[in-house]
Parts: C-alpha cells; structure tokens; sequence
C-alpha cells in the first residue's frame, strides 16, 4: 500500500485590499462587503498554509524538501504579494476582486506549476483567525 504522507508549510504575508464589483455604487458595494469594501483599501495577516502529499522517497525520507517548499512560497508568492496592495500593486487583482477565494486560487495556480505533477497540493489561507478558505475543496 502507498505510504502517502502529507507535509505543511505555513507562511504570513500583509496585504492590502478593497473588495468591490466595479458595476455596484458605493452603498452596495458596503452592503456586500462591509469593511473589505473601504474605498481607501485595509490590510490583512494572511496566514498560509500550503500542504503537499506525496509518497516519501525511499532514500531522502522526504515527500519534499521542506526548505525547498519554503523558497518557492517565497519566491513565488511572498515576494509577489507581500506588503503589496493586492487591486493596485499586482496584475493578478488589477480586475479580479481580491476575496480570500479568489487569492488561494491564485496562490494555488503559482505553486502548482512548480511542483512535480505526483504531488497533490491544497492551499489554505487565513483571512482571519475565524475566516479562512481552501483550494482545492477538502474531496474534490
Ligand atoms: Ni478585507
């Protein structure tokens, strides 16, 4: 039987937002997205947590190298994303709205193309300690 084993790397990055959907007013757009919706943007700690499944190499012990893991979140998404105001400071949010939903996906895009293909990812991201997403959805 496959010893399929999953590792986790957690990261942290600020970043800051305004949700909106460019069609609403103002007074809509408040009413969807309260506080995200701020016309003068506010910053979250996201909180990151990539896990990778794999079968551990029967000579490294390793599904992955862990600090390998942790140079490619951090050359590919923290440098990317850290620090940065998400709608005005990245081409991935200059017209795709901000949500945590949409930011795992995104981050979920970036990491998948560098990982070997037989290793299954999921991405989840904490928006807040209370409010945090996960792609893919836990059985899909
Ligand atoms: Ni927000």
């Amino acid at each position: 039987m496959e010893r399929k084993t999953a590792v986790f790397r957690k990261e942290h990055f600020n970043a800051a937002h305004r949700l909106f959907v460019p069609e609403w007013t103002d007074a809509q757009n408040q009413a969807q997205f309260g506080k995200c919706s701020n016309p003068h943007f506010h910053g979250h700690n996201y909180e990151l947590v990539v896990k990778v499944v794999g079968v551990p190499d029967p000579l490294t012990g390793y599904v992955i190298n862990l600090s390998t893991l942790s140079s490619i979140i951090q050359h590919k998404v923290l440098s990317r994303f850290d620090h940065k105001n998400l709608n005005l400071d990245t081409e991935e949010f200059a017209s795709l709205n901000p949500t945590a939903e949409n930011i795992v996906y995104v981050i979920y895009q970036i990491l998948r193309k560098e990982l070997d293909m037989s290793l299954e990812l999921s991405v989840r991201l904490y928006e807040t300690e209370r409010n945090f997403v996960e792609y893919p959805a836990s059985g899909a």
